[in-house]
């Protein structure tokens, strides 16, 4: 019996570190029969799937995320993947959309929000992170004028979807309703897109095809909010749980930045990267058919100790490069400079506005999910004496 054998989802789910550290050591590329999947769990063996994706497919068959979205620039390899790539990443770079959104909005929409919290007490992740990353995405594509809650309702739909494993018809018919609904919103923006500066106006002055735009942006909806949401809420908890922390970024408001990466690197967010052997191999000496899904975890590697030095120790002074938490191949994240300046503003103006900010030791904070992981909830006092 492998090691893979005694591994469940439920366990990764609710504590990934542990298993991760075993796999590592013992078996770093293992066969989990209860997820039907290779996991590679070391730096090294990741890097090469990174970086050869003829022999690791993102055009996975069969594809949840394909038979979900529709195809779309994570289901496909380059050259296909490149065309998309570079129509839709310009809006997404400081030079575009997001940076005049991140100079000139941002704050402002964090500041409205903490307007509306309950002044005494609320939590940080569905009061404040969860409208304000849904916002910012929903200002960047140009989608602001129908609501920051109906945003949120499209990600919560299509995730659910996504999520859809046992191809449950309720679920099911949640996610087309959705699709529905976020479709002819779609279809009118994309119709009178003009040159208004948004990103889904770029999308189609620059080639791409209704459906193409229709599809990637479901995409962005159903990835990016929930990971700059998970962010905001892993920050000001390790802030607010961890006064060696606080006091460092108190001393040197620069170390934000530092901290916002070791948070990504100790709890990555994003859990793993799927992809499909194209043909017989191997991988670390380790025999893979050709058809085998192959995860690649983020979340492991980031915390490799062959790769970092103490790895599970957030250190502010760390300069050992990149994590890998936005991935490292082709498919590197494409809102990540949009989803960091949304984690660092959020967590700036959160406590700007309230310096007293501390935990409310009455709700525990709980850190639960392994394909994506943050706090199910961070509820905090607003005032020392309350
Ligand atoms: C801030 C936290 C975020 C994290 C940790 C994160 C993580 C990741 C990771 C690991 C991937 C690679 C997935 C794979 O290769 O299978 C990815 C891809 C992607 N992300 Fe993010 N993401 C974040 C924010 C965002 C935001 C704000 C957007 C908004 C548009 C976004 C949109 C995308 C898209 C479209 C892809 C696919 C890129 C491609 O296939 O070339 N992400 N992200």
């Amino acid at each position: 019996m492998g090691l893979g054998d005694s591994i469940s989802l439920a366990d990764l789910e609710r504590e990934p570190a542990p298993i991760l550290a075993r796999l590592r050591t013992q078996e770093p590329v293992c066969w989990v029969p209860a997820m039907d999947m290779w996991l590679v769990t070391r730096w090294d063996d990741v890097a090469f799937m990174e970086e050869h994706p003829e022999l690791f497919t993102a055009a996975t068959e069969p594809s949840f995320l394909a038979r979900t979205l529709g195809s779309n620039m994570l289901t496909c390899d380059p050259p296909v993947h490149t065309r998309l790539q570079e129509i839709m990443q310009p809006p997404f770079q400081p030079g575009g959309r997001s940076g005049e959104f991140v100079s000139n909005e941002l704050i402002g929409i964090a500041d409205r929000l903490l307007d509306a919290v309950d002044p005494a007490g609320f939590d940080v992740m569905a009061d404040y992170a969860q409208p304000l990353s849904a916002g910012a995405l929903a200002t960047v594509l140009g989608l602001d004028s129908y609501g920051f809650n109906r945003m949120w309702d499209w990600c919560e739909g299509l995730c659910t979807d996504l999520a859809n494993f046992e191809n449950d018809p309720d679920l099911a018919a949640i996610g087309e309703r959705t699709k529905a609904d976020l479709g002819a919103v779609l279809a009118e923006r994309i119709a009178k897109a003009g040159n208004d500066g948004s990103a889904i106006s770029w999308f189609v002055q620059n080639g791409a095809t209704t459906e193409e735009i229709v599809n990637n942006v479901r995409l962005m909806i159903s990835g990016g909010i929930n990971e700059p949401r998970d962010g905001i809420g892993l920050v000001a908890w390790l802030l607010l749980s961890e006064p060696s922390i606080a006091t460092a970024v108190d001393a040197e408001p620069t170390k934000m930045r530092r901290l916002i990466e070791e948070m990504f690197r100790v709890h990555s967010p994003v859990g793993t990267v799927t992809r499909q052997a194209t043909q017989d191999l191997e991988l670390a000496g380790v025999a893979i058919a050709k058809g085998d899904l192959v995860s690649g975890v983020l979340r492991s590697i980031n915390l490799d100790e062959s790769h970092w030095t103490n790895p599970d120790v957030i250190d502010l002074t760390r300069r050992e490069g990149s994590h890998a938490a936005f991935a490292l191949g082709a498919h590197r994240c494409l809102g990540e400079w949009l989803g960091r300046q949304e984690i660092r503003v959020g967590v700036e103006r959160l406590f700007a506005r309230f310096p007293n900010l501390r935990l409310d030791p009455s709700h525990e904070v709980e850190l639960h999910g392994f394909e994506f992981r943050g706090p199910r909830s961070v509820h905090v006092l607003t005032s020392v004496g309350a």
